[in-house]
């Protein structure tokens, strides 16, 4: 039986009124095994789904319902005072939309806007509901206000359609949970170099050689480690993502320009995150114009190799930590092995790119971290800024940074691989 990752911690969990209100009866019950000492507040629709009682009966303690209950005046006022962690689960788009506003019309709204503690929310809801401009917009401030706002999961939705509605999976909720209680400065000090996103090589003026990576991951791993006490300098290809709050973004296009903005900045950095999928290849001869059909009539493209970024600059290592990523289509753990010697790296983060589940694009992503020194270890599939935790937490496992400091428990999304 593994510790008690919540032993101690003060949840509220809030249930607004969604079909997947049920659900948060067993992650009710998740929480309490992992030791957690659960408050459950409802909104009046959410007691259309699910009776309070349920809640009351699991938790051990009344469900807080009203603003203004005669029994307990102001009930936002202790539950927030008091709170380690709030977690919205179901989180219906109303609920969003209100929470964004500001709003405080029900003891819920309320309760958020006085809240000072870590906020997680677990969105369910229509597909086409999520996909509305003004609920990206409220999403976009809640999660620009720090607040974790979970991407809901594809698949059947209760209305019969498919889509992107449904309430993230328990695990990932449970994740987002450990990951925003641990939330410390233990990163500040660090000087984090991360290269993300694609690269972009000219063939002429209008055409270039680029590959499929969205920068994702790379963003999530500036956001998570500046979010974590850490300066951190961001050298992106072009991708269509906002820049993370606190990182400074450094815009490249090829691999040569972001060699020459990472090499500039290496010394300056503790440790080096090389997350983007830089081109292996360029055009010889780029054009500076447009090229005209006719002159290209049959004849091949030339193309010669970019340096390779993260060789050359961990020749140059006097006392930075390398993280690598590899895609790979076969063989993962045999060509990491060959990847995290010939690049001299600390460690290196494995991605499938082949399949539905392929790391390009998605929003979640299944790894296997390869450390320098130690087993390899399988993560289950998280979202990215969930993931970049994990690498975060290993890299200071395994750097031998004293001045990074590890106090989180490990949990069950690890599995030892053999
Ligand atoms: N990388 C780099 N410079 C390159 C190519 C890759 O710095 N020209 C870095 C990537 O950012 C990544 C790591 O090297 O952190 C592994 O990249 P990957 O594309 O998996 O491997 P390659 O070295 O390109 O090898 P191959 O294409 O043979 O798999």
């Amino acid at each position: 039986m593994s510790e008690k990752t919540l032993q101690g911690k003060r949840i509220v969990l809030c249930v607004t009124g969604s079909i997947a209100a049920y659900k948060a009866v067993s992650l009710l019950r998740t929480l309490i095994g992992e030791g957690a000492e659960v408050s459950v507040v409802m909104t009046s629709s959410a007691t259309q789904f699910v009776a309070p009682l349920t809640f009351e009966v699991l938790s051990g303690r009344p469900v807080l319902q009203r603003l203004f209950a005669d029994s307990q005046p102001l009930p936002h006022l202790r539950a927030t005072e008091e709170a380690d962690l709030i977690l919205v689960a179901p989180a219906t788009a109303n609920c969003l939309a209100k929470c964004a506003l500001g709003l405080a019309d029900d003891l819920l709204s309320t309760l958020f806007v006085a809240a000072r503690c870590p906020i997680v929310m677990a969105p369910a809801m229509d597909g086409e509901m999520w996909d509305h401009p003004a609920l990206a917009a409220h999403t976009r401030t809640l999660r620009e206000r720090g607040i974790v706002v979970l991407e809901p999961e594809e698949g059947p939705l209760a209305s019969g359609l498919l889509g992107k509605g449904r309430l993230p999976a328990e695990h990932v909720m449970m994740e987002a949970v450990r990951s925003r209680l641990a939330l410390r400065r233990d990163w500040s000090g660090q000087r984090v170099l991360v290269s993300a996103g694609p690269t972009r090589e000219p063939i002429d003026a209008v055409r270039f050689i680029t590959n499929a990576s969205s920068g994702k991951m790379g963003y999530a791993m500036a956001e998570a480690a500046a979010q974590r006490g850490a300066e951190v300098l961001l050298v992106s290809g072009p991708t269509a993502l906002p820049s993370p709050p606190n990182v400074t973004r450094i815009p490249v296009l090829t691999a040569e320009e972001m060699y020459q903005e990472l090499d500039s900045r290496f010394a300056w950095a503790t440790v080096l995150v090389m997350t983007a999928a830089v081109g292996d290849f360029r055009p010889r001869y780029p054009s500076s114009a447009k090229a005209k059909k006719h002159e290209w009539a049959g004849e091949p493209l030339e193309l010669e190799r970019t340096p390779d970024i993260l060789q050359s600059l961990s020749r140059k290592r006097t006392h930075q930590v390398l993280v690598g990523f590899a895609a790979e289509s076969e063989d993962l753990l045999a060509n990491g092995r060959i990847k995290l010697h010939q690049k001299n790296l600390d460690l290196l983060v494995m991605n499938r790119i082949t399949g539905p589940q392929s790391a390009f694009g998605n929003e979640t992503n299944e790894v296997i971290l390869l450390p320098r020194h130690g087993t390899p270890v399988e993560v289950e599939r998280l979202p990215k800024r969930l993931l970049a935790d994990r690498i975060l937490d290993t890299v200071q496992e395994h750097s031998g940074i004293s001045a990074f400091s590890r106090s989180r428990e490990p949990n069950e999304g690890i599995r030892r691989i053999q």
